[in-house]
């Protein structure tokens, strides 16, 4: 076996062959099953985004309606469920929350059986139906409500929304959700897909496969960046705050949230989009005293990063949107993951197909031959050197 130089954050090296989707990112490029994602935000909807991922092709009108059908039928919880989130802490993050309730669906469904299409079948639309029951039910039990269930006539976006805001959404609003949904449903092999292909390769249940995607997706260096976007603007107050800002941000070396990528070097295909649906939506329903800021950001942070290849990413814009569609800046990681289960489905899937387990090798730097240390000598040692700086 040849030995590898290590790589941190294994920038660069192939961890899997996938066929789900591809970037290109000198040339900002993003193709879902080799359909560019502009062409799937404009014409395809999430769910049909989502079977194309999954099962590899677009569906015909038969497979579509059946495949929305199965989903429209499984959208509700098992009662034990709400009454497990019933016990959360209402203080506690809708991720953690989410990561929970994926989790408790493999006591509900443990029957595992990976060779059988039928299972497989059944535990993606189950996943990709009750997600958004469950984002939407810990929103309102936390500020002391029952869940409001899901409406059958109306769409996957659209229900959402409905569940969320106890109120049947605008059609522009929901349209423009689900352009959402679809532009985050899939990323190449990023930190909480590797996770789910990592769980995946053990031949554990789909249910834990996401529940540990989900936990990964949570961290303010991934999904969580759109929450911490939201944040930083409302700190920066103004437009004329942003250069300070900015400046500070290079100087303490603080990364600057919703820009960077380790792959675009370029401005993010799915953030150029969501500007867009969020003037839309600013025309239709009114503006927000952020878009300047985001603006002025934008234009300060290319200025003095753009050489290094750091553009605006997907979490810049979105946090726009989610806040003029009514979703609390907390809740934006959780639909982050409604979407991107799908992503997570489909490399499960493609993961079962030439399933390896997962096991990397490391580099040792510890020490070797120590002898073990009677614990009243230990004391001694430690007294004199505290545990923070203790190797
Ligand atoms: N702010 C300031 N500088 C940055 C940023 C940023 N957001 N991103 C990268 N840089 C700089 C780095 O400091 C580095 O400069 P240097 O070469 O002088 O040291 C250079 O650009 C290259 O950056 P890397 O650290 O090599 O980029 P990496 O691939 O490791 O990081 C990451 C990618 C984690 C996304 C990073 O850009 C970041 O932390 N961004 C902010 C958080 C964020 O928005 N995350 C969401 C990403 S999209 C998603 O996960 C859905």
């Amino acid at each position: 076996m040849t030995v590898c130089e290590y790589k941190p954050g294994l920038e660069g090296i192939p961890a899997t062959q996938s066929a789900i989707s591809h970037v290109d990112g000198q040339l900002g490029i993003l193709e879902y099953r080799g359909i560019r994602v502009e062409d799937l935000a404009q014409y395809s909807t999430f769910l049909e985004t989502a079977y194309l991922l999954i099962w590899g092709g677009l569906p015909n009108q038969n497979e579509l309606d059946h495949f929305q059908y199965e989903i429209r039928n499984h959208r509700r919880l098992k009662y034990r469920i709400r009454d497990m989130m019933k016990c959360f802490p209402e203080g506690g993050h809708p991720m953690d929350a989410l990561q929970a309730c994926a989790a408790a669906l493999g006591l509900f469904y443990s029957k595992r059986a990976l060779d059988n299409p039928a299972y497989i079948q059944n535990a993606v639309v189950r996943l990709l139906a009750k997600i958004p029951t469950m984002v939407a039910a810990f929103q309102l039990m936390r500020k002391g409500n029952d869940p409001v269930q899901p409406r059958d006539d109306l769409d996957y976006a659209g229900n959402f929304l409905y569940m969320l805001n106890e109120r049947e959404p605008d059609p522009l609003a929901a349209r423009i959700f689900d352009i959402c949904l679809t532009l985050h449903a899939e990323h190449t092999i990023n930190a909480s897909t590797f996770s789910a292909m990592v769980t995946a390769s053990t031949l554990t249940d789909p249910y834990a496969v996401v529940a540990s995607a989900v936990g990964t997706l949570a961290g303010p260096l991934h999904g969580g960046a759109n929450e911490e976007v939201i944040n930083m603007l409302e700190e920066i107050g103004t437009v004329e705050n942003v250069r300070p800002y900015i400046d500070r941000c290079i100087q303490e070396k603080h990364r600057i949230m919703g820009f960077g990528h380790r792959v675009y070097k370029v401005k993010d295909p799915r953030a150029t989009i969501l500007q867009k649906l969020a003037e839309q939506l600013f025309e239709k329903f009114g503006g927000d005293e952020y878009y300047a800021i985001a603006l002025e950001l934008e234009h300060v942070v290319t200025e003095r990063l753009g050489g290094k290849g750091v553009y605006p990413n997907v979490d810049f814009y979105s946090g726009l949107v989610y806040r003029k569609l009514g979703i609390p800046t907390d809740l934006f990681t959780p639909v982050f993951a409604i979407a991107r289960v799908a992503g997570w489905l489909a490399h499960w899937k493609e993961q079962l197909g030439e399933n390896r387990i997962f096991r990397p090798t490391q580099i040792y730097t510890g020490s070797h031959n120590q002898s073990y240390i009677p614990m009243a000598d230990r004391l001694q040692i430690w007294d004199k050197q505290p545990l923070a700086g203790r190797v």
